[in-house]
């Protein structure tokens, strides 16, 4: 190499600069910190594939249950971004007191239920000895997992497939291990919010880049729904309407019984959400406009232990209309269109 300093400047420098000049504004921010992580697998469940795979077939089987009746996914409709298709989930004990929230996502929460009563994924599941969860709760698949396991294990193909994977026969343990894991690979890495914040200014639209400023802005969001997850992993009261046939639902005090948390629940993550069909932990709303709404008149001012932090946030119809635009780019479709695979 021989070149002049000057060619040097003209070669290497200048294209950088004129490219530099063409980008607007705001690709130039870092947005980096908005990315989503990978997923933490506990040390005694490493994820691999074949577990995973595993694990599908079995949130999509309806063995899983009293009867042959339901699976996880009659209550998690994928199609409706994981969660319930009612309001409130119906279960072997008809309707419950809550609506199904979606499991997309759900390995980034240290805890889980609406009221954060499960310590992981597995614990989630109901099929550990000592843990309440939808496949051994009397209202909703209200089996045991002495039948579950007793009816897996009598499909050779099941067997072998356990046997593969864990080295044994279904087990409690296992079930709840295999599920977790096809858990931890629902990640909404597709959305064009996560192509947008990793550099592709063009991901999403001009609207839904002012609803993203006004979501860690002037709606205060992300006090919240904090990155790079949208989920602080706390639970708060945003005064949400009680809905369904409980009377009163103290949430997150029913795990601690400390005052302070009645009607405090655990702060979803956003991804997805735009494809549901109910919202908050009794489906109290149907669309995003009304959830938007809800946040804009400062949530329910009746309530005495709702959040200081939910207030009133005069926006304006074309605010409004910006952050529902946001909320969209949070969509991996390829989650929702997830179908049941062949069962043994
Ligand atoms: C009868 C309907 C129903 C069935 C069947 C069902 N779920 Fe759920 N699921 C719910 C409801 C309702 C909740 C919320 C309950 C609560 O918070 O008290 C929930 C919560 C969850 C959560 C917690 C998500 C979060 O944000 O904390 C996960 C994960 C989950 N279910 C996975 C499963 C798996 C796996 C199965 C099958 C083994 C299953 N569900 C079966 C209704 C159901
Ligand atoms: C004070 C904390 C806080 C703030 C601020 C906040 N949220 Fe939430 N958000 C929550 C909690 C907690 C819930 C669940 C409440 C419930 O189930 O009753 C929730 C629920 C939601 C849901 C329903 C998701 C689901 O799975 O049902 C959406 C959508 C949402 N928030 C969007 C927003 C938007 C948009 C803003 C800004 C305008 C915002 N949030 C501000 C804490 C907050």
């Amino acid at each position: 190499m021989s070149s002049k300093p000057q060619q040097l400047i003209l070669h290497l420098v200048l294209p950088l600069v004129v490219l530099g000049a063409a980008l607007p504004a705001y690709a130039k921010e870092d947005l980096s910190n908005w990315e989503l992580p990978p997923i933490m697998a506990p040390k005694d469940n490493p994820q691999s594939e074949a577990k995973a795979a595993l694990g599908k077939q079995l949130i999509f089987d309806i063995r899983l249950s009293k009867n042959d009746s339901m699976s996880c996914a009659n209550c998690h409709l994928f199609a409706a971004g994981g969660a319930g298709p009612t309001p409130r989930a119906f279960g072997h004990g008809g309707e419950l007191g809550r609506w199904a929230p979606s499991w997309d996502n759900a390995g980034y929460y240290t805890s889980l239920f609406w009221d954060g009563r499960a310590a992981s994924l597995e614990e989630q599941t109901g099929a550990l000895p000592g843990h309440m969860g939808p496949i051994t709760a009397p209202g909703e698949m209200g089996t045991t997992m002495d039948e579950v396991v007793a009816k897996l294990n009598a499909v050779p193909a099941y067997k072998k497939q356990f046997n593969s994977v864990f080295g044994s026969d279904a087990t409690p343990e296992t079930v709840a291990k295999a599920i977790a894991a096809y858990e931890r690979t629902l990640v909404s890495r597709k959305a064009p919010f996560q192509s947008y914040v990793s550099g592709n200014s063009k991901a999403i639209s001009a609207s839904a880049k002012r609803g993203f400023e006004l979501f860690r802005g002037k709606a205060l969001c992300i006090t919240c729904h904090v990155p790079p997850t949208l989920t602080d992993n706390l639970f708060h009261n945003i005064g949400t309407p009680q809905a369904g046939p409980l009377k009163e639902d103290l949430g997150r005090y029913e795990v601690t019984k400390d005052v302070a948390d009645k009607g405090k629940f655990k702060t979803p993550i956003l991804y997805n959400s735009a494809s549901f069909a109910y919202f908050m932990h009794d489906g109290a709303f149907s669309r995003m406009s009304q959830v938007i709404e809800h946040y804009n008149k400062g949530g329910n001012p009746q309530d005495k232990n709702q959040d200081p932090l939910i207030m009133p946030l005069k926006l304006n119809d074309k605010e409004k209309a910006d952050l529902a635009a946001f909320m969209e780019t949070l969509t991996d479709k390829s989650l929702n269109q997830i179908s049941e695979p062949n069962l043994p």
